[in-house]
């Protein structure tokens, strides 16, 4: 098929960006929508242009490194499914793709495609963890976890990091992310020590790193390749509250 392809270059973080238009021929429906960029670079390269840049990594849905916004929508038209993992028959031969960076003031664009993400790493940083001795795995069972809580926990532990849920909201709000994370940890025992602590610093790092707030429009959850629920947005305000009710710090 023939596409005609609008992205967004943008040589560096200071530099404004623009559109420019690429005409490409024989894309294979088979094709991953990276494929198709990998295409359109080999050529620019045979050509003497610059090539678009773009993350990846896994190209299994796994990583949470692609990221692109395909015809305005986070990851492209497919429900729960990574801009890799978006094939090329969802589209049809004549079609216009207008493909841009997340964006999002906390996700400064870096060159092209690519942002720079690592206000989430900052957010994980500031509570995302648990106090655990290492050393040899304890053994299997020895913690009691009901099996609802642990297939909530697991549910919330899915969330791969990748951004779209704040690229897809009109506040650029990281709180589906940061409720992922805190749920995961808040479900199980081994998360209990520092529950009050986790929920508070994390909240407060998401403000500090821009994201705006939550306006419950959910389009977060429309936006997530790994279907993470909007119930832990609610699970997170409950943590919160909580642990500003009762914290001693
Ligand atoms: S909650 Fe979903 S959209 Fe947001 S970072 Fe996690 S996987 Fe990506
Ligand atoms: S490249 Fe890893 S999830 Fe898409």
């Amino acid at each position: 098929m023939k596409l005609t392809l609008h992205i967004w270059r943008q040589p560096n973080t200071e530099a404004a960006g623009e559109f420019k238009t690429y005409e490409l021929s024989d894309v294979s429906e088979h094709m991953s929508f990276l494929e198709m960029l990998d295409v359109l670079n080999e050529k620019l390269i045979a050509e003497g242009q610059e090539p678009v840049a773009f993350d990846h990594d896994c190209r299994e849905g796994i990583c949470g490194t692609c990221s692109l916004m395909i015809n305005g929508q986070a990851h492209g038209p497919d429900r729960e499914t990574t801009a890799c993992q978006l094939h090329m028959r969802r589209f049809k031969d004549g079609d216009e793709i207008w493909i841009e960076p997340w964006r999002a003031k906390a996700f400064p664009v870096i060159k092209d495609l690519v942002v720079n993400r690592t206000a989430l790493d900052r957010i994980i940083q500031a509570g995302g963890y648990v106090s655990v001795n290492t050393g040899n795995a304890p053994d299997a069972n020895s913690t009691i976890v009901p099996k609802q809580n642990a297939d909530l926990a697991f549910d919330a532990a899915t969330c791969i990091g990748c951004g779209a849920c704040v690229a897809a909201c009109k506040n650029a709000s990281a709180m589906l992310f940061l409720s992922a994370k805190v749920s995961q940890l808040a479900l199980l025992p081994q998360g209990q020590p520092e529950r009050k602590t986790r929920a508070i610093n994390m909240l407060k790092q998401m403000d500090e790193e821009g994201f705006g707030n939550c306006t419950n429009t959910n389009e977060c959850e429309a936006a997530c390749p790994a279907g993470i629920s909007v119930e832990n947005i609610a699970r997170l305000n409950r943590q919160y509250v909580s642990a500003v009710l009762t914290s001693r710090d």
